[in-house]
């Protein structure tokens, strides 16, 4: 394939606006999957991606096109719309030097809209804006033209106005891509210079590395080098992918494909690493940005014995997501386990659902919580929420975008569904990170009987202390047993409690059902009454079991 009859486009949207819809009607547009089957998002392999019906990988295309007599390659990246996922979109738009703008007729330019289009402008890429879902009822396709061309200054005569489902003009989006989207600016004539974009884990092949060659041209046999770890490996299968992948004897400068190259440990596939051949050392691409993660919970097996396996589960997966940052943490309560950081909220109740489904762990997932940093020394919603408000935008006389200034824990945790709620589900909502800032906040310890339990202490806002430490004593108070003596449950800031509940005395006997007599059979029954301590955690005369810290401390 001559370099100027490749294209390398991404399809970029908010959330449901009909992106994987669009891949779909393109793969079968261009015979790569076949049009009588019922396609349903192709691209979306993931069996979590399917359940909740949202893109959360990245995938890639290879798509033939004829047109004018002439044949062109294009790979399509699918990339995912959700707030929380950005950090795939910016890895995607690396490889490409076009995108497709996807936008509801009916709903306009929304919060991720904006965000996306911003990546994909700063990243110097050509922008088709396609208006999508014009054969519903409410479709207003010219009220969104003139968003477009106010917010994003794209000359409203540059939409392609689509319905993605019945395939309308679906034909003119592909003739775009090959008409303002350059080829990539590559050079096959020098050494091979290749950006691994993504990598997956195979169980049997090991690690497959996605990548993109802005160089040169790899084969099956050459040896190549890992500009990261400077390790050797040889060359066992390229290929494209069509969407599965399908081998070739060579991939070229301009191309997308995949490469295995013996490569066992999973730590060895750095996404971002750049890969050159064997005694001729290139430049390195320049990496990506690493993702900042935003969330943090901790994670530890159900069950001890299970640590191992648990273990090597989070590197396969954390090797397919490298956003998910990881450090070993352990608890008095729950044992050995790890800290995740997460990009948001759906991202981390994704990574424990693949967990789950792809690995078949069974987990406990920890409160999320924000990070903080610490200086040891001596209206509606939105005010609720300590935000400050930065600027308004009129995105027309319907819609306006609100900019404010969030403290991070304020909207980790159930913001986007008030938001949806209150707004009935009008509203959209992306974030970004703003850097640290001073607040009061304070530790709150949780009391039993006046001994502090490590496992529950926790950093909240002055003003919203009281009504936490109150939600976390009634949650203590509903799963702890009782026992021989009364049980005060207390929130405190240092020496002033907040918040008290109490757990009424009470002993359960054993031996009420032994009427009398057999003495082996009374012995049997305290054994096993003893044995049952154990699983259970002193804190100062209470005795506390597993279970109790574990519905406390797990999201709900
Ligand atoms: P994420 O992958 O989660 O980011 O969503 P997406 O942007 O890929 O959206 P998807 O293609 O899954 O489409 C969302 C919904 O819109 C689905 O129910 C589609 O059937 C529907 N949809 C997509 N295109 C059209 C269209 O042209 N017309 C109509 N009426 N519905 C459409």
């Amino acid at each position: 394939f001559p370099v100027e009859n490749i294209r390398n486009f991404s399809i970029i949207a908010h959330v449901d606006h009909g992106k994987s819809t669009l891949a779909d009607r393109l793969l079968e547009l261009t015979g790569t999957i076949d049009k009588t089957k019922n396609n349903k998002q192709v691209l979306d392999k993931l069996q979590v991606e399917r359940e909740r019906g949202i893109t959360v990988k990245a995938q890639t295309a290879s798509l033939f096109y004829n047109c004018e007599g002439k044949q062109y390659l294009l790979n399509l990246i699918d990339t995912p719309g959700h707030v929380d996922f950005s950090y795939e979109v910016s890895r995607s738009l690396s490889a490409c030097q076009g995108v497709l703008l996807v936008v509801d007729a009916n709903e306009g330019i929304q919060a991720q809209t904006v965000a996306n289009f911003f990546l994909a402008f700063e990243a110097q890429l050509s922008v088709i804006p396609v208006i999508n879902k014009i054969d519903l009822k409410n479709a207003d396709p010219e009220r969104v033209e003139n968003q477009i061309e106010k917010v994003f200054d794209i000359p409203s005569d540059e939409c392609i106005k689509i319905s993605a489902k019945l395939g309308t003009n679906v034909e003119r989006v592909l003739q775009a891509v090959i008409e303002r989207i350059p080829p990539p600016k590559v050079h096959r004539k020098n050494p091979l210079r290749a950006l691994v974009f993504d990598s997956t884990f195979d169980q049997y092949r090991g690690v497959i590395a996605n990548v993109a060659l802005f160089d040169g041209v790899v084969s099956k046999g050459d040896k190549i080098v890992s500009a990261h770890t400077q390790k050797t490996y040889e060359v066992n299968e390229v290929g494209v992918l069509n969407p599965n992948e399908q081998p070739t004897h060579k991939l070229y400068a301009g191309q997308v494909g995949y490469l295995i190259a013996g490569m066992k440990d999973v730590t060895e596939a750095q996404i971002g690493d750049t890969l050159y051949l064997h005694k001729q050392p290139v430049e390195p691409l320049p990496g990506f940005k690493s993702a900042k993660p935003m969330v943090f919970a901790g994670m530890y097996p159900l069950d001890q014995s299970e640590y191992n396996n648990l273990k090597s589960a989070i590197e396969k997966l954390t090797l397919n997501d490298s956003s998910v940052t990881v450090h070993r943490d352990s608890s008095l309560a729950l044992g050995a386990g790890w800290r995740l950081g997460f990009l948001g909220l759906l991202h981390m109740e994704v990574f424990n659902q693949r967990l789950e489904q792809e690995y078949n762990a069974s987990v406990i997932l920890t409160t999320p919580t924000v990070p903080y940093k610490a200086v040891l020394s001596s209206s509606k919603l939105i005010k609720a929420r300590r935000a400050v408000q930065k600027n308004m935008i009129f995105i027309d006389q319907n819609r306006v975008m609100l900019k404010y200034l969030f403290p991070l824990n304020e909207i980790v945790v159930d913001f986007y569904d008030s938001l949806k709620s209150l707004s009935s589900g009008y509203a959209s909502f992306d974030y970004e990170d703003a850097g640290y800032q001073t607040a009061e906040l304070v530790k709150m310890d949780i009391l039993l009987n006046g001994n502090t339990v490590e496992e529950l202490v926790t950093v909240v806002h002055k003003d919203k202390a009281h009504s936490i430490g109150k939600a976390i004593c009634e949650r203590l108070r509903d799963s702890l047993p009782r026992q021989l003596f009364e049980i005060a449950i207390q929130a405190a800031i240092g020496s002033k409690i907040i918040a008290r509940e109490t757990v009424k005395a009470y002993r359960k006997n054993v031996l009420a059902k032994c009427y009398g007599g057999d003495i082996t059979r009374k012995m049997k029954l305290l054994k096993r009454q003893a044995e049952g301590k154990k699983k259970l955690r002193k804190i100062g005369n209470v005795e506390v079991p597993k279970d109790a810290f574990i519905k406390v401390l797990k999201t709900v």
